[in-house]
């Protein structure tokens, strides 16, 4: 059974069909990337997968059981996690509080012990702050942990988008351009440690990208939307050799 089924999954508004029948079967453990031109529908389809839209037709099922229409909280705690296009921090709090507010899941102290102060809470406070830090660690940013997010570097911040969704431990991880305003150094060692967190976590990554040349070296399968719907999908050299895709990037 795949992790991640979408079937005739749809959303119009108004008279636009921004997704229009698109489907997709991710398998666990997989790196898909999911490629398109500007406007084909891509940054819609995450929005739709993570409950910010719902489809107006269609279904999406997350291990088998149905979670089109459920709340993006409800999705989140089913182990559906992402980074924006546009860089979403807390500007103002500090690099590892941003990771700390996505580890609430998981490790819980009753409101009376938070009130209180007492031990148990600076001994859960203390693990917390391991744990983020941990999750710092892989995209180097534990040098940074008391910066304020909003003073980090451009690319640096979108690794901690990165670390802060990983915090959450989803099973299926969504990146929505990640290397976007990126030099080809960073981006080529954004994709490294990409390929790391999927082996290191156990986790199924659905990467959103431009650049297909950046993409079809690091995903095993692809799908190429244009227009809000499917256009080719295959393995990446089936994909870049299609005319059909050419034509969509390059046009006639
Ligand atoms: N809330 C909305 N209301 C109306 N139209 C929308 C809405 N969200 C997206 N669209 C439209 O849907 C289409 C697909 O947009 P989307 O952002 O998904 O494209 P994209 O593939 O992510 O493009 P890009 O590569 O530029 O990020 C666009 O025409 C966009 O204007
Ligand atoms: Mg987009």
């Amino acid at each position: 059974m795949a992790l991640l089924e979408c079937k005739s999954l749809g959303i119009q508004f108004g008279g636009l069909k921004a997704v229009d029948n698109f489907n997709v079967s991710i398998e666990e453990g997989s790196l898909y990337g999911l490629i398109g031109p500007n406007g084909a529908g891509k940054t819609t389809v995450f929005n739709l997968l993570t409950g910010v839209y719902k489809p107006t037709v269609g279904s999406i099922k997350l291990n088998g059981s149905t979670i089109s229409g459920l709340k993006p909280v409800q999705i989140s705690k089913l182990g559906i996690a992402r980074t924006f296009q546009n860089i979403r921090l807390f500007s103002n709090m500090t690099v590892l509080d941003n990771v700390k507010t996505a580890l609430h899941n998981e490790i819980r102290y009753s409101l009376l012990s938070d009130f209180l102060h007492d031990f148990n809470y600076s001994k859960k406070e203390a693990l917390m702050d391991e744990k983020a830090e941990d999750f710092l660690k892989v995209f180097e940013l534990d040098e940074f942990k008391n910066l304020k997010a909003g003073n980090l570097a451009y690319g640096q911040q979108r690794k901690l988008e990165i670390a802060r969704a990983l915090a959450t431990r989803p099973k299926l991880l969504l990146l929505d351009e990640p290397a976007a305003g990126m030099n080809p150094q960073e981006t080529a060692e954004l994709m490294d440690t990409i390929k790391l967190i999927r082996e290191k976590y156990k986790i199924t990554i659905l990467l959103i990208e431009h650049d297909m040349k950046l993409v079809s070296g690091i995903c095993e399968y692809l799908t190429v939307l244009n227009f809000g719907t499917e256009l080719v999908s295959g393995t990446p050299g089936e994909v870049l050799n299609d005319h059909r895709v050419i034509t969509a990037y390059l046009g006639e």
